[in-house]
């Protein structure tokens, strides 16, 4: 392909447009950068043109650096190239103005392009946004020097430690745009650019600006509060502060300075492995939604309604993501007082939603008038999809699902919301089990991204193509998962939550287990996790499964305690910990619990290293994943990671539960299990292909090369 059909260059009257042209989001490969460059330097030889128009094909003007690319440097494949870097700095010397024109979104290089050309003008709805943090990078296109020049230090460090969205207005406020359009783009900036060539000094250079950096010590004050910051919201991660540290040389180094020290962070991070794992995460997310072996051309069914069977926690919370969603949604419940108080949690969700701006009073309206509360089976005959989300009980179940298959029409999708039930011994309950399947919304429904789609042996495929799309429409990241006790994601969580109460049987505390795995990043420890879940609905998972486990096999013994105690956690306002509202103190009447139970059992109790939590807890977790892939449970390790960090709160940063292990290295983690097999016994035993992966050197990445 030429590379000029990345872009495309043509004249209105005396200004050279040229058009990034790169679908789906226009970013800048290196043949799409060699295509503007040759672009900008035919702009410069022809006569006729005064001024240059930078804009992007379609509804959107860059998502920046080709992402790609980066895989390939990390991996030693290339050679880091500064192609953007020349890029902008061809913009700049252009001996005419050149005026980037931004619509849909800009983001990462595609800003830093645009702050390098002499003006900006942006459509109204345009996003900005500098979101390489989000990869574990910072701005590596010498972003980090122009935008402070253009709206101040402290500003600039926000947005590029951050990554945050900030919109036209805003950027406009800021002087990080020129001039803001309602009016067509494209017509506006051509005007516009005639109008900055006919000023008498139009070539402004970003890079030549100092009169907006500001006093140093007002700046060293913003940068140590925003780090102070940063360092809670991004714990554990590099690349925002290095950021702050970077945008900071703007206001000590000259600029050529800055900008190579800039280059030099930008590719130490590159190398790094949390960029690793965020850029596996970023295109791990968009991997989960293409099943291997399904057609692309399967076709799905029409989801226009919604039904959901329970309004209860999550029945409340499934129902507002569909209203979100813009799907009408009827609610049924069992009893008039249930159904209340499920309508009531919405109504009140939906008030707060408006108290934070996130919607606008006319639109909770609308989506609680889309919702229809029923007592009535019936009422649920024609809804295209019903989600059943009541009590975690195989028998009532069955009962629902036989209800369901009486009044669901034909082609309706009849999903079960069940954590850790057989979704086919559910199906059987009905006359079409393939178009029953497990839709796993995980608590708050209406806020985590997660949805597992649990796959029947029944399942259509069919049914499984219009989950994964309807996911899409609820801003869901579905990941297809197996059926089996727990799926993917709770099956996995068993065994780590199992270790973490051994360790607290065997001395150590509720706190430093908690304090241990929210260091590694984790966005909760254990315990804490089980005080929000609710450590009743653990208990009654523990006995719809109990006669199915392993005889003679050590069983956590504290957390039934706490049941019998009515110690369900935040719910009653004491578990693992006692809380004043939802702030968790240590209960010393735990303390004692465990210890008293730990004599009873005869379990000596020692001191405990925070390094042996980690092992016990993060290699258990491993371990069981490595059985899950070897079972065909997850497709994909990536299914497991994605599962993982949006659902479980597992550090983006550490790429996942089975990127974290090729991390650590396979080989030291079998050591590890065998070492805990010869104490701890049969629970220990390293999963087959965790223990053919550590012999052979391999990784859990190498599984998805050898199915390509
Ligand atoms: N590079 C390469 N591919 C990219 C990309 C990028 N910057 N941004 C998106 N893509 C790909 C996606 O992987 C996806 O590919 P697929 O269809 O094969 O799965 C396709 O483009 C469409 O992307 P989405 O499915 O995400 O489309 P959406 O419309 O939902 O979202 C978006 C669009 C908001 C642009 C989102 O893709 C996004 O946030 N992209 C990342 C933007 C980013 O991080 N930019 C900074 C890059 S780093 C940088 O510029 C470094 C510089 O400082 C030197
Ligand atoms: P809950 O106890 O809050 O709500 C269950 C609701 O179902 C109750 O309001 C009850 O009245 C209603 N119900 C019972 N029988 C009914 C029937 N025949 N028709 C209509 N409604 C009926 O329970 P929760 O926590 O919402 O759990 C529901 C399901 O979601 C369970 O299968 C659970 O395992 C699963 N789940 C729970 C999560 C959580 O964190 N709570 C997370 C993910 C899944």
């Amino acid at each position: 392909m030429p590379t000029q059909a990345l872009a495309t260059y043509a004249i209105h009257s005396d200004v050279a447009v040229i058009t990034i042209d790169n679908p789906p989001v226009n970013a800048f490969s290196p043949p799409v950068i060699e295509a503007l460059m040759t672009h900008l330097a035919a702009a410069q030889a022809d006569s006729s043109v005064q001024a240059i128009v930078l804009i992007g094909a379609g509804k959107t003007f860059s998502a920046g650096a080709d992402i790609t690319e980066f895989l390939k440097y990390a991996s030693g494949e290339k050679p880091f190239d500064d192609g953007l870097h020349r890029l902008i700095f061809a913009a700049e010397d252009s001996t005419k103005p050149v005026v980037a024109a931004l619509r849909g979104s800009a983001l990462g290089g595609a800003v830093e392009l645009s702050v390098g050309c002499h003006y900006r003008i942006a459509d109204s709805r345009t996003q900005l946004g500098l979101p390489e943090v989000k990869l574990g990078l910072i701005p590596g296109a010498m972003g980090t020097q122009r935008l402070p020049r253009l709206c101040g230090i402290a500003k600039a460090a926000e947005l590029c430690a951050t990554g945050r969205m900030c919109g036209a207005a805003e950027a406009l406020e800021a002087g990080i745009i020129d001039r803001v359009t309602e009016e067509d783009l494209l017509p506006t900036a051509i005007s516009f650019a005639q109008e900055m060539a006919a000023t008498p000094n139009p070539l402004r250079k970003t890079r030549d600006m100092t009169d907006r950096l500001g006093e140093a010590t007002e700046n060293e004050a913003a940068l140590k509060k925003l780090s102070q910051l940063v360092s809670q919201k991004a714990r554990g991660q590099i690349a925002p502060q290095k950021a702050i540290e970077a945008v900071g040389l703007a206001a000590t180094l000259p600029f050529t300075e800055a900008i190579e020290r800039e280059s030099e962070i930008f590719q130490e991070l590159l190398l790094g492995d949390q960029s690793r794992a965020l850029v596996h995460v970023f295109f791990g997310e968009r991997a989960v939604a293409k099943i291997p072996n399904i057609a692309a051309d399967t076709t799905s069914r029409e989801i226009k309604s919604a039904a959901v069977v329970g309004a209860g926690t999550m029945g409340s919370g499934i129902a507002l993501t569909y209203l979100a969603a813009g799907i009408p949604v009827v609610l049924k419940e069992v009893a008039a007082e249930q159904l209340q108080r499920g309508v009531e949690t919405i109504r009140k969700q939906l008030t707060a939603s408006v108290e934070r701006g996130r919607i606008t009073q006319a639109q909770a309206e609308q989506q609680l008038a889309a919702l229809t509360p029923t007592l009535d089976y019936q009422d649920l005959s024609k809804a295209d999809v019903i989600v059943e989300a009541v009590f975690e009980a195989m028998h009532l179940k069955q009962e629902v699902f036989a209800e369901l298959d009486r009044v669901a029409k034909p082609s309706a999708i009849l999903a079960t919301n069940t954590s850790t039930l057989d979704v086919d011994q559910i199906a059987s309950a009905t006359r079409r089990p393939e178009s029953v399947i497990g839709h796993h919304f995980f608590s708050p429904a209406n806020i985590m991204r997660l949805l597992e789609v649990v796959r029947g042996s029944a399942t259509s495929v069919e049914v499984i193509v219009t989950s994964m799309a309807l996911a899409k429409r609820l801003s869901k990241v579905a990941v297809l998962v197996g059926n089996c006790f727990g799926f993917v994601g709770n099956r996995m969580f068993w065994p780590y939550q199992r270790e973490a109460q051994f360790l607290l049987e065997e001395g150590a505390s509720v706190e430093q287990v908690d304090r241990v795995l929210a260091d590694f990043g984790m966005a909760m420890g254990p315990n804490a996790v089980m005080d929000l879940a609710g450590i009743d609905v653990g208990w009654r998972v523990d006995q719809e499964r109990k006669d199915s486990l392993p005889e003679g096999l050590r069983q956590p013994l504290v957390s039934s305690k706490l049941y019998e105690l009515n110690r369900y956690g935040q719910k009653t306002g004491a578990g693992w910990y006692r809380y004043e509202g939802r702030k968790a103190l240590p209960d010393p009447a735990v303390q004692t619990l465990i210890e008293s139970t730990a004599q009873a059992a005869g379990i000596e109790r020692r001191t405990i290293t925070d390094a042996e939590i980690l092992e016990r807890t993060l290699y258990a977790l491993v371990n069981e994943g490595a059985r899950i892939l070897a079972e065909g449970i997850a497709e994909r390790p990536v299914d497991i990671d994605i599962t993982y960090v949006y659902g479980y709160g597992f550090p983006a940063w550490r790429g996942g539960p089975m990127m974290f292990a090729d991390t650590a290295g396979l080989q030291k983690i079998y050591q590890r299990t065998c070492h805990y097999q010869e104490i701890h016994g049969p629970w220990w035993e390293p999963a087959p292909l965790l223990e053919e992966l550590a012999k052979g050197d391999g990784k859990f990445a190498d599984l998805a090369q050898r199915k390509r």
